[in-house]
């Protein structure tokens, strides 16, 4: 059987968490493939909100599998927490966590701190370590999953670690003392913790295949937070796109039938780097009020902008998309006049697709179509209709997103909650 992939178009926060939940109860196995605890991924189930960082959003359906994959940097601690909560609420999380994965180390959240403070122009990360873990897996000084449940190996491995980050701390002017003793006593707890869900799981996924199950990778973060695709160094330290997918969780590119790009009807980015259609005007402050938009790992402001084709579309030819689900179009309701970037003016130049050089992001100016915008309504019993009892104006804002796109609307999204969703056949 083959495998769904849910993929964020944009700065990330566009719903994924919202859609992956959706598809999971269709789905037999739902694999999270790559990020951290960066990840905020929001999920309402009759009106009890859920906020997941590590765990995968197919957890609320317990009779399936959840798989942590090998391409995230796992923080066992929230991990740990992530999972008593549940438990508390009634709900036994059918988890599986690869061996291979990648673990957060104290000095990663100490390092990404340090870091942010001595860089010229700060990223604005969300200080969680994803970096600083990143990177010691290319440089190949990480910590695995797998470790936390030998003590031997992870006694040897921090005997060399430790003093190397020392030194580095020292350099960077930290006064900073890493205790090797309190780290491998804190990590092997956890590993006592983790092991019983510790596995293979790229072989777990591979028997899923074999069985004729659904499998579904669910990524975080968006495609222009992507370490090679994004906007660079605005990015985060994971490959959030399609690729990403493969990579993350040990399968086959051969295995993926469909690739979903979530869009949200508008653009929001937290932290640092360029957002060309930001409004900074009441308009910007109407949406994110009424969108809610405020960071749901470290409570930021989310910046708030037009929707952009021009990132849109970049994601769609990175990703390759075979249907678009657009969410929060309830969001945009009562708004007279609605915007969406088409392309972009540079100087006298037209620009239709993203550049990678910032010099000249910043100094491209959205050229926009313009839109009549539709009344609020009771948009869970337009949702009981089904598409033709959306309002005019806003099919036409869609019929935008796919004709601009050239990739068809799967989903259209009018609220948090599962039946707050519109699946177009
Ligand atoms: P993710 O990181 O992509 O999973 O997105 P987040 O969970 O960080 O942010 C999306 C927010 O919007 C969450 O609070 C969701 O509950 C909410 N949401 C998702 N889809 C919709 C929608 O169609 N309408 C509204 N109003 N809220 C939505
Ligand atoms: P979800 O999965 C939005 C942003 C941070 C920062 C940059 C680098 O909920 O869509 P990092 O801590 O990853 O090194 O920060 O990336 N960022 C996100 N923005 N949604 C996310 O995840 C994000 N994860 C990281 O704000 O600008
Ligand atoms: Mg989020």
């Amino acid at each position: 059987m083959p495998a769904t992939m849910i993929l964020g178009s944009q700065w990330g926060d566009e719903g994924k968490g919202k859609i992956t939940d959706y598809f999971a109860g269709k789905a037999d196995v739902t694999v999270r493939f790559q990020g951290g605890t960066n990840a905020g991924h929001t999920i309402v189930v009759k009106d009890e909100k859920f906020k997941f960082h590590l765990l995968p959003s197919g957890v609320l359906h317990p009779e399936k599998k959840s798989i942590i994959g090998n391409g995230v940097v796992v923080d066992p601690k929230v991990l740990i927490d992530e999972i008593e909560s549940l438990l508390k609420k009634g709900i036994t999380p059918n988890l599986l966590i690869s061996e291979r994965a990648n673990v957060i180390m104290p000095y990663h959240k100490m390092m990404d701190s340090a870091e942010e403070k001595l860089r010229g122009k700060k990223i604005g990360t969300t200080k969680r370590g994803i970096g600083p873990c990143y990177s010691d897996k290319i440089s190949r000084y990480g910590i695995r999953m797998i470790d936390l449940t030998d003590e031997k190996a992870l006694k040897e491995k921090l005997r060399t670690i430790i003093p190397i980050k020392q030194k580095i701390f020292q350099a960077f002017g930290e006064d900073t003392v890493l205790s090797n003793d309190e780290i491998l006593k804190e990590y092997l707890e956890y590993g006592k913790k983790l092991k019983k869900y510790v596995a293979d799981t790229s072989l777990i996924i591979a028997r899923a295949f074999d069985d004729k199950k659904n499998v579904l990778l669910e990524g975080a973060q968006g495609t222009h937070l992507d370490i090679d695709h994004g906007t660079y160094p605005f990015t985060t330290s994971s490959s959030t796109t399609a690729g990403g997918g493969c990579t993350g969780s040990g399968i086959s590119p051969l295995k993926i039938k469909e690739i979903i790009g979530v869009v949200k009807a508008y653009t929001t980015r937290v932290g640092e780097g360029p957002l060309p259609t930001e409004l900074k005007d009441e308009t910007g402050k109407h949406i994110r009020d009424r969108g809610g938009e405020y960071g749901t790992t470290t409570g930021r402001p989310r910046r708030c902008g037009w929707l952009d084709m021009v990132v849109v579309n970049y994601a769609c030819r990175i990703n390759g998309f075979t249907s678009l689900a657009v969410t929060k179009m309830d969001v945009l309701s009562g708004i007279k006049k609605l915007k969406i970037c088409k392309a972009y003016h540079y100087g006298d130049r037209i620009i239709n697709d993203f550049p990678a050089n910032p010099g000249i992001l910043e100094k491209c100016v959205p050229v926009c179509e313009e839109f009549n915008g539709w009344e609020e309504k009771n948009w869970k019993e337009v949702v009981k209709k089904g598409y033709n009892a959306l309002p005019d104006n806003m099919k036409k804002y869609l019929d935008f997103i796919s004709s601009s796109s050239k990739v068809p609307v799967g989903i259209v999204s009018l609220g948090p909650g599962r039946e707050e969703t519109i699946e177009l056949k």
